[in-house]
């Protein structure tokens, strides 16, 4: 199934399983979420957040109290999703539907890609676009946060596989090319910073799973 199919499914019927593993990465991100914007702002408060990838806004809530809030997916069931939850939480956000890499050029001083990246990865353009999209958004001294699966070995571009998550994922995504897209951002003017398996950040996550946060150097 496409993963904007799979996605505008979950976002009518929400998943019921995997509820650890869901609840430890929720905390992870937030503690992700945290870092980055202290990094970028010195507190949520001041930080203009794009999330590319948002999906039906699961990480809304740990974005509470930010100065602004963008979301872009392809899955449009699952934005319609995001904005119902965003008026639960009285929080006032702004949506685009399509493609992450595409999306208008919105300033913000973090940008985050969170359990995503893999549908960047079909080809290496695509992913160049992303952080070329990254770079266009992300303001001078920003950050660009998210997390993606470790592979023993480096995959090369374009390795796709069918994912199976309980009820949570059931798409074809693609093996992520770490280290070219370390040197890629690197060109761009993005620094890696941080980077640590989700596990660090909290117990129970999965353990293939690996956080980052890059800086946008600053013009010299
Ligand atoms: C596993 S969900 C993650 C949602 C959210 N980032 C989170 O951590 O809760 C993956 C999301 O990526 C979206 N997606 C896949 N390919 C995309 C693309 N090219 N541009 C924007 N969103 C995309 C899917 O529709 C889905 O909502």
């Amino acid at each position: 199934m496409s993963s904007e199919a799979h996605y505008n499914r979950v976002a009518e019927r929400p998943p019921v399983q995997c509820t650890g593993l869901r609840a430890a990465h929720r905390q992870a991100k937030r503690t992700l979420i945290q870092c980055a914007a202290v990094l970028a702002c010195g507190d949520i408060q001041a930080c203009r957040i794009l999330d590319l990838a948002c999906g039906r806004g699961g990480d809304l809530p740990k974005c509470i109290g930010c100065a602004s809030y963008t979301g872009v997916d392809t899955a449009e069931a699952a934005l319609v999703e995001l904005h119902r939850r965003a008026a639960e939480m009285n929080i006032t956000v702004a949506t685009h539907a399509g493609d992450a890499a595409q999306v208008p050029v919105v300033a913000c001083d973090l940008a985050m890609c969170n359990f995503a990246l893999h549908y960047f990865c079909d080809t290496r353009a695509h992913c160049q676009a992303l952080l070329d999209k990254v770079v266009q958004c992300v303001v001078p001294g920003g950050v660009f946060c998210g997390t993606y699966e470790r592979r023993p070995h480096h995959p090369k571009w374009g390795e796709a596989y069918h994912a199976v998550v309980g009820d949570c994922v059931d798409a074809i995504e693609w093996k992520v090319p770490w280290h070219d897209i370390v040197n890629d951002a690197h060109k761009r003017g993005l620094a890696l910073v941080h980077h640590v398996p989700l596990a660090v950040l909290h117990d129970g996550s999965d353990t293939h799973i690996w956080a980052f946060i890059m800086r946008r150097r600053r013009e010299q």
